[in-house]
Order: C-alpha cells, then sequence, then structure tokens
C-alpha cells in the first residue's frame, strides 16, 4: 500500500519526458536511458535463464540476513517463488542495463545477487568491468555461482558473506569504486550505514543506485538523508532507482524523473 501511494505522488510530482531540465548531463541521461527502449541481444538470453528459474520448482530453506521479504516470510521456499518475488522485473532490470551502459563503470559492487538476473544484467552491460557481487544466503548462492559457470561468465566475482561482514573489507581493497548497486537488506539503518562504508572510495564519476527507495518509509527516510549528504551532488529518482552523483562540477540539485 505504501508503495502504491508514493508511486501515485510519483506520477504527478516528477518530471515526464525531460521537460524544462536545464542540466545537459541530466537531459542526457533523461534522452538517452529513460526514453530509450532499445532491445540489446542478450535481453532475451537473460529472460530465457529468468524462465527457466521461474519453472523450477526445488524446494530449499534459505536464512535471508535482510528485511524479510513482504511476500513470504517462511524459510522454506522453492527456487521459482523467490525468481517470482525477489527480482527486478524485466522492465526495471533493462532500466538497470541501460544506466548502467550509459555510465560505463570499470568497477561495480552489487549488494544482493539473489539468483543472479540483475548481476547478468550489469555483466553484460560492461563487458570487460569487474562486478563484485555479494550474497548472504548459501543455497541462493550456489544457484547463481552454478549459473554464472553455466554461462561462462567471466567478468563477475560472487561471494558469498554477509554485507555487514564483507562490505567494508572489499571496499578497503578497491582503488576506486564506479558504481555500486544496492539491492539487500532493505532497511533504513543498513541503508544508510552501506552508503557510508563506500564513501571512503568515491571520486567524481562515481555511480550509487539504490533500488527499492519507496518500498518502506524507512527506506524512504534513508533516501531523504542520503540526498542532504554534503559529498551528494545530484540525484535522480526513477521511482525504482534512487541514482546518486558526486559531480562537484554540478550545483546540488534532485531531479524526479518519470518513466515508464
Ligand atoms: C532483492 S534480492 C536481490 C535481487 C537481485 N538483485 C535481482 O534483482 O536479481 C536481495 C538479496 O539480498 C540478500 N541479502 C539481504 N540482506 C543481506 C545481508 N545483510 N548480507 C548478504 N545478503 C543479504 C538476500 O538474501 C536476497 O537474496
Amino acid at each position: 500500500m505504501y508503495s502504491a501511494i508514493q508511486y501515485i505522488k510519483h506520477f504527478f510530482l516528477s518530471n515526464h519526458k525531460g521537460h524544462n531540465v536545464h542540466s545537459p548531463f541530466v537531459y542526457n541521461f533523461v534522452k538517452n536511458v529513460l526514453e530509450t527502449r532499445g532491445e540489446f541481444y542478450c535481453f532475451s538470453e537473460i529472460e530465457n535463464v529468468r524462465e527457466t528459474l521461474l519453472y523450477n520448482h526445488k524446494s530449499i530453506i534459505i536464512n535471508d540476513l535482510g528485511a524479510k521479504s513482504k511476500v513470504d516470510k517462511s524459510p522454506k521456499r522453492t527456487v521459482s517463488d523467490i525468481a517470482k518475488t525477489s527480482l527486478k522485473p524485466k522492465k526495471q532490470a533493462q532500466l538497470l542495463f541501460r544506466i548502467v551502459n550509459h555510465f560505463q563503470p570499470k568497477t561495480v559492487i552489487e549488494l544482493g545477487t539473489s539468483l543472479g538476473i540483475s548481476t547478468l544484467y550489469i555483466s553484460k552491460a560492461v563487458k570487460t568491468s569487474q562486478i563484485i557481487t555479494i550474497e548472504g544466503d548459501k543455497s541462493i548462492f550456489e544457484i547463481a555461482e552454478n549459473l554464472f559457470k553455466t554461462l561462462n561468465i567471466r567478468n563477475i566475482k560472487n561471494i558469498n558473506a554477509n554485507f555487514d561482514n564483507e562490505l567494508e573489507k572489499i571496499v578497503n581493497n578497491l582503488e576506486k569504486i564506479d558504481l555500486v548497486y544496492f539491492d539487500g537488506n532493505h532497511t533504513k539503518e543498513a541503508t544508510l550505514k552501506y552508503f557510508e562504508s563506500i564513501l571512503p572510495k568515491i571520486s567524481e564519476n562515481t555511480v550509487l543506485i539504490f533500488d527499492d527507495i519507496y518500498w518502506s518509509k524507512g527506506m524512504t527516510e534513508a533516501w531523504l538523508e542520503i540526498k542532504m549528504n554534503e559529498k551528494v551532488k545530484v540525484t535522480i529518482d526513477t521511482f525504482y532507482f534512487g541514482i546518486v552523483l558526486f559531480r562537484t562540477t554540478q550545483p546540488k540539485q534532485n531531479f524526479k524523473l518519470y518513466t515508464r
């Protein structure tokens, strides 16, 4: 209910088609990312993988380390259920692909691999970049790991760990971070903590993408705090994703943009 009301508000309050967006950087983003509907060859390949997951009725016991699913809170789940409820739907996953493709980051961190669908979209958008993806649940991690091996994907480093224990170590070992996709443990406290952990390695061109900023009141509060952080220069709220940029050449500005 909370998300539905926020969607209606976003529809009426957001900028449609980039009218009156005076920043050339953001206007290009609207035209090249939000309004482009190109079909890339990898889309059908990844959607076929999703299809096989949706038909996989094997049961597994999961240990969800994050904010629990709103739909199914039991530890016994089928792969098919997880594919139905936890993964980015096709349209949003393809928007994520276009965002990553637009910015061309070299080093990417994903928090929340799940079965690996969003990871596949990211890895295909930047084939020569390194993608570090973290998943806390062992059974889910193993399914994603097998998938990446079967598809012979070489630019994904899949880690089975709790973000709370591993994120800081990963950040310390990297020289800089170009893009982070936050898609796990949707609580206000965790989201703000993970955001703070990344800050030591941000650069002028770092892009942060927060998923589900309207999933709960707490997530929206976290998003508002992130927008107010003094290091943050430009934010783009597409409802599905909250995008954060640190470009010092831009004045501090928050954009609310509509995408179908
Ligand atoms: C929404 S799903 C990710 C979906 C995936 N990005 C996609 O769209 O294909 C979130 C995942 O984060 C994992 N997770 C949540 N909290 C975690 C934590 N503290 N440490 C590690 N993994 C966590 C969950 O097990 C779950 O599989």
